[in-house]
């Protein structure tokens, strides 16, 4: 197929470019550079530089004849969200507005999008599925939640398909190390890990010892992006071949510790990795887990890299350099 990834020199999105490339499709990225960097480009795919908020670049991209677009376009920061909601409904609901109608100009009708656990908001019951009632606590979470809306408005009125995936934490690096570009400025805990353990920071501050859980500190289900990246070409090939769109959780099932992450993460870079305790973060719940029932029962997904270890060993390279 000939797949357009919006998003593609990004973190998640060039993890997912070298997933549909090693499966065989030809694929072009699409990409601001804003936070995505050229080091995430592949030979072996194309590049257009473009804004997803300039309407006439998205279109002239869109009419080289995709089979599908993968949609990761996006600012990602929570806690940002909160103080600049026009960002955000700026970029991500105007951009996927943009990305919508040029996508139904040009005739491509398949759309995997790249959603977030954030939709759901404060857990009402464990392991989330995707009939959890969906409340998000952040603007963040409100605009994929949003976007979903918009995805199904746009199937019953103009027949697009689409895979909505409710990623949880998205972590780790290509397990063959063919992905450098290091995220800027990272507000996530592990990338933050590996810059104290690469000495690029001094420590790591731990947002809350004395949540409810086994050892005072959050727990949050992590999910590698490679493991993600064969959600989106196994959920391609679901819409295309049931011709029905899909909503569906992608994450390991597994609650790692703040605490617990930094333990792993010292023994496996062998650094001392220093940290100290900090207050709680607004909005932070104490535990978040999926179930990815469904995503195995209709894609046969299951995590395969997303165990703590494998998730810092494959950071850790990229960091290591
Ligand atoms: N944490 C720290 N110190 C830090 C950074 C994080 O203690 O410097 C803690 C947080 O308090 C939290 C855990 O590490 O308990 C994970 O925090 P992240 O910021 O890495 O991730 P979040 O769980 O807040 O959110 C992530 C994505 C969201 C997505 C969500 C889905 O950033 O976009 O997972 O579960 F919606």
């Amino acid at each position: 197929m000939n797949i357009l990834v919006i998003g593609g020199a990004g973190y998640i999105g060039s993890h997912v470019a070298r997933e549909f490339l090693d499966n065989g499709h030809r694929v072009t990225a699409f990409d601001n550079l804003s936070s995505g960097t050229r080091e995430n480009l592949f030979k072996d795919e194309e590049f257009i530089y473009g804004d997803i908020l300039d309407y006439s670049t998205l279109l002239r991209a869109m009419g080289n004849g995709f089979d599908a677009l993968i949609h990761l376009a996006a600012a990602k920061a929570a806690g940002e969200s909160m103080l600049k909601p026009e960002k955000y409904s700026r970029q991500n609901i105007s951009g996927t507005v943009n990305i919508l109608n040029a996508a139904l100009e040009a005739g491509v009708k398949n759309i995997v999008f790249s959603s977030s656990a954030a939709v759901y908001g404060e857990p009402q019951y464990l392991p989330i599925d995707e009939k959890h009632p969906t409340n998000p606590e952040n603007y963040y979470g409100f605009t994929k939640l949003e976007i979903e809306r918009l995805l199904s408005w746009y199937e019953k009125l103009k027949g697009v398909r689409f895979a909505a995936l409710r990623y949880f934490n998205a972590a780790g690096y290509d397990v063959k190390g063919r992905i450098a570009g290091l995220e800027q400025n990272p507000a996530n805990l592990l990338p933050i890990i590996m810059e104290v353990a690469a000495g690029l920071r001094r420590e790591l501050r731990i947002f809350g010892d004395d949540y409810d859980t086994r050892d005072g500190t959050c727990i949050r289900d992590y999910v590698h992006v490679s493991d993600l990246a064969a959600g989106h070409v196994a959920a391609l090939d679901y819409i295309r071949e049931n011709a029905a769109s899909i909503v569906l959780n992608l994450g390991s099932e597994n609650g790692v510790s703040v605490k617990e992450m930094l333990e792993i993460a010292r023994r496996v870079t062998g650094k001392p990795i220093p940290a100290r305790i900090d207050g709680r973060r607004a909005g932070d719940p104490a535990k978040l887990t999926a179930s990815s029932q469904y995503a195995r029962e209709v894609l046969g997904w299951q995590a395969r890299y997303s165990d703590a270890e494998t998730l810092i060993e494959t950071t850790w390279k990229a960091y290591h350099k």
